[in-house]
């Protein structure tokens, strides 16, 4: 029997933007970002702080993380409004603490920045395809998985990295392995302008 020709194209796909905003992290920086109040979160430790991008001190990184929505509005989204940070905070895991998984409401995108070395083994930021119950669990042979069928995928973040993602989707991270502290930073986002047509009685303008 003759072989069957065919093909296969991605029709949508996922964005995971990543770029390294080192130049913007001072020393200093990273001190008062680690030496920030914190308190208990699930399982990990969060700054008593939420908008800690409002503290003047950090105005480089905020501006940076800014250029980098600014872009992910324009290239990614490929829209005209404006995304902005909305909360802002810092997040540690100690040795053997991780993060439940989760996903970030009244947001548009979310972000993490990782301002100090990770500690090894680094533990990887693992996001879920699925964010809703699945009844049917069609869980691809560990040989066979590809972008159309992988139920996670693994994100192992580096030092001055920044990463971006639509906030809808469930992430955990992994406990830390190490014998020192995973720092880090996360943020929300949310949109300025626009959205929908004044004549079409669908308009929304947000400032
Ligand atoms: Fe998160």
């Amino acid at each position: 029997m003759a072989e069957i020709e065919y093909e296969v194209h991605p029709l949508f796909a996922e964005p995971l933007f990543r770029a390294n905003i080192s130049h913007a992290i001072s020393d200093k920086q990273v001190e008062i970002i680690k030496n920030l109040k914190m308190v208990q979160n699930k399982s990990n430790l969060i700054s008593e702080d939420l908008y800690i991008f409002n503290h003047k001190e950090l105005k480089s990184i905020k501006n940076a993380v800014q250029k980098a929505l600014d872009i992910y509005a324009k290239t990614v989204m490929g829209i005209s409004q404006k995304l902005y940070p909305t909360q802002s905070w810092s997040l540690i895991n100690q040795p053997n603490m991780g993060m439940h998984g989760h996903s970030h409401s009244n947001s548009i995108v979310s972000g993490a920045l990782y301002y100090t070395d990770m500690p090894k083994p680094v533990a990887s930021m693992i996001f879920d395809r699925h964010t809703t119950y699945q009844q049917l669990q069609l869980t691809p042979d560990n040989d066979k998985k590809n972008i159309y069928n992988t139920t996670m995928n693994v994100v192992t973040p580096k030092k001055g990295e920044l990463i971006m993602f639509s906030s809808r989707l469930q992430h955990f991270v992994q406990a830390n392995m190490s014998k020192d502290t995973r720092y880090s930073v996360s943020f929300n986002s949310f949109i300025k302008g626009k959205l929908g047509d004044l004549r079409d009685v669908n308009e929304l303008r947000l400032s």
